[in-house]
């Protein structure tokens, strides 16, 4: 079974063929991020405009990859929330356009489901039940994935997303938007242990996370001594990462031995960060949780997961067509 899969929720416009749920024939990627970095972040009117633009090269492209025809689709699966709902429209109505003018059937996907299952796409993937960590610029969740459809949040930040954290950070220093990447490149040559951040720790047991407290903490930092530089600035982008790093690995790995659950993925665009991947499977490794790391590629936004997750719901007898419209907020 042949999938395309559409992702337009924020500011990737992505799509990509796949196989049987297990094998991308093609995954292709336009990214936005130089045209929102001169403002700091996502601007959702640019975001629809582009992807306006971006999304007919980008399925072509997909196909052409794929060496596919789009008569030859057996399913096309859109991301139908939660994100932007003008960015969302954009994808959900060329896909309803694609799907009218060939009979494919049209499917609305959960981004979230999405990044959950994109560790499907690796070789050695792990079946369910496991736990998912969402950590990406807007979400900040633990997921256990009873079986697929199955989904139970297990918790979530109770304010800024872990990738929201890196990016207002990286605004405070000065570095360009996104700011993950950067903040953890830097990281490398720093000393973790420089500046104590605190780690907002309820009861290890008490799935929830907080981060606007770290952030408040970076701020008084550089009020106090101004924007590091060098060393300074390398010591102080490893003390906050180790701080972010510290309580997602402790309760998602907390969690997972509770639950009697050893299977632990991480996923969404935080999950590419070096130090959340090794300090993981370092803690997990001590209780004999397997942690699944998908490749960077995977972790952020791409059109494969979102093919997964329609292959999946399919699989299980949704219905596509059936209430296929936007929601900007849905949580699976
Ligand atoms: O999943 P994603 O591509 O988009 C959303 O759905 O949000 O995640 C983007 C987020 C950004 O906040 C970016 O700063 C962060 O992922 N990110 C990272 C790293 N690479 C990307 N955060 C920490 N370390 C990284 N290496
Ligand atoms: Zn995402």
């Amino acid at each position: 079974m042949r999938v395309l899969g559409l992702e337009t929720s924020c500011d990737e416009t992505a799509a990509a063929v796949v196989e049987d749920g297990r094998r991308a024939l093609s995954d292709v990627v336009s990214t936005q991020v130089d045209i929102h970095r001169r403002w700091g972040g996502v601007v959702p009117e640019l975001a629809s405009r582009n992807h306006v633009v971006q999304v007919l090269p980008v399925v072509d492209a997909a196909l052409q990859q794929a060496g596919v025809s789009l008569s030859q689709l057996d399913l096309i699966a859109v991301t139908a929330g939660p994100g932007l709902l003008g960015a969302l429209l954009v994808g959900l109505q060329t896909a309803r356009a694609l799907g009218a003018a060939t009979g494919v059937p049209v499917l609305g996907v959960n981004h979230l489901e999405g990044h959950l299952l994109a560790i499907r796409l690796i070789e050695e993937a792990p079946e369910p039940p496991f736990l998912g960590l969402v950590v990406s610029g807007g979400h900040t969740s633990l997921y256990l994935v009873e079986a697929f459809g199955r989904y139970r949040r297990l918790g979530s930040t109770r304010d800024d997303a872990a990738g929201e954290a890196y990016d207002k950070v990286g605004r405070l220093l000065g570095l360009p938007y996104p700011a993950g990447a950067p903040i953890d490149a830097l990281a490398q040559g720093g000393n973790p242990r420089a500046i104590r951040f605190p780690r907002a720790m309820n009861a290890p047991d008490v799935v929830d996370w907080s981060f606007s407290g770290l952030k408040t903490a970076v701020r008084s930092h550089v009020q106090r001594y101004g924007v590091p530089e060098g060393q300074a600035l390398a010591d102080l982008c490893a003390s906050f990462q180790e701080a972010v790093a510290d309580t997602l690995s402790q309760k998602a790995v907390a969690a997972a031995r509770r639950l009697g659950v050893p299977q632990l993925v991480l996923c969404g665009g935080v999950a590419a960060n070096s130090r959340l991947r090794a300090l993981t499977v370092e803690r997990a490794q001590e209780r004999d949780i397997h942690v699944f790391l998908p490749p960077p590629r995977l972790c952020t936004d791409n059109g494969a997961m979102v093919a997964v997750a329609g292959y999946e719901a399919y699989r299980r007898g949704v219905q596509p067509g059936a209430d296929l419209a936007v929601d900007a907020a849905w949580r699976p």
